[in-house]
């Protein structure tokens, strides 16, 4: 019998009665399905992938359309994981009204179940008209990869003290805003603990430390994607990219020279079977395609 679903109340619960929530991204149905598989509690659909996926270098320029199309890819995979669209820059900063028609075309148009924004008391406003619409919120404080400019890089944030109680204040204005959790990114551990400590609902950290009650890290980074790349927070959890480029060289070099396909991959002229074995990756088959057989 399979898990059930996780909803939005049940993750709220874990901050008292745990386990810690264990988020990560997803941006397609194949790595959905195997990031489930694993136990995933929570599959994010980041503005990352702007960088991930689409090579650029920052997350800026991606758009709402493109994290319904991700959205939808991932929903169709995901039976027990929530499913969490970021919304990209410029979808809800406007105002509260244009944060209401984004937060709505994500849940209608992207098959998500949450939506998470970045800010703090400056989107305390949308935050609540959102929620008041039904649509739940995660929030996001500490570095906002969307405000990259403003912080001049990829910063760590409220390292010094006028800023930490900044964004102290800034997670009781979102809790009282209705989020339901909170992304805290990029902060000194003790910042991470401290604000855990002060909301009652639950954080989810990316470079803030072991006191948050859930961790969140781009898929491609805890799979080891990334060979040279080595951000202090990440910690890599396989080598997938090495698997990759090894496997890669392994085909080119049998197709070059002949040992790929051989028998047990090829069709003969006497049908021990009509299908090819292929099918979808997601669902069952739609009746009249199965079984998938070898030949
Ligand atoms: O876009 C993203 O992937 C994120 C997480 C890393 C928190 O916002």
């Amino acid at each position: 019998m399979s898990s059930p679903k996780i909803t939005v109340p049940a993750l709220r619960a874990r901050k008292t009665k745990g386990p810690k929530i264990a988020m990560v991204t997803a941006y397609d149905a194949t790595m959905a399905k195997l990031l489930e598989a694993g136990g995933a509690d929570v599959l994010l659909v980041g503005d990352s992938l702007g960088m991930v996926v689409q090579g650029l270098a920052n997350t800026l320029p991606v758009t709402l359309d493109e994290m319904c199309y991700h959205g939808r890819a991932v929903a169709r995979a995901a039976v027990r994981a929530h499913v969490m669209g970021d919304m990209p820059f410029m979808s809800y900063q406007a105002s509260p009204e244009q944060a209401v028609q984004s937060a709505g075309r994500m849940l209608k148009e992207g098959g998500f179940e949450s939506v998470k924004l970045e800010g703090g008391a400056d989107f305390a406003e949308h935050m609540r008209r959102i929620v008041a619409c039904g649509i739940p919120v995660m929030g996001h404080i500490g570095l906002t990869p969307q405000s990259v400019h403003a912080m001049g890089g990829f910063r760590v944030q409220g390292r010094e003290a006028g800023a930490a109680e900044r964004l102290l204040a800034d997670a009781r204005i979102l809790e009282e805003a209705g989020a339901f959790a909170l992304v805290l990114e990029g902060i000194p551990s003790e910042l991470g603990e401290r604000i855990t400590k002060s909301v009652s609902i639950p954080t989810v950290g990316i470079g803030a430390g072991p006191g948050c009650d859930g961790q969140v890290l781009v898929c491609y980074d805890f799979l080891g994607m990334y060979p040279d790349l080595r951000p202090r927070f990440v910690k890599r959890f396989a080598e997938i990219g090495d698997e990759i480029v090894k496997a890669t060289r392994t085909y080119v070099s049998e197709v070059q020279g002949g040992a790929f396909p051989g028998e047990a991959h090829s069709f003969g002229t006497t049908p021990r079977a009509e299908l090819t074995g292929n099918r979808p990756v997601i669902g069952s088959l739609p009746p009249g395609y199965g079984p998938a057989s070898g030949e």
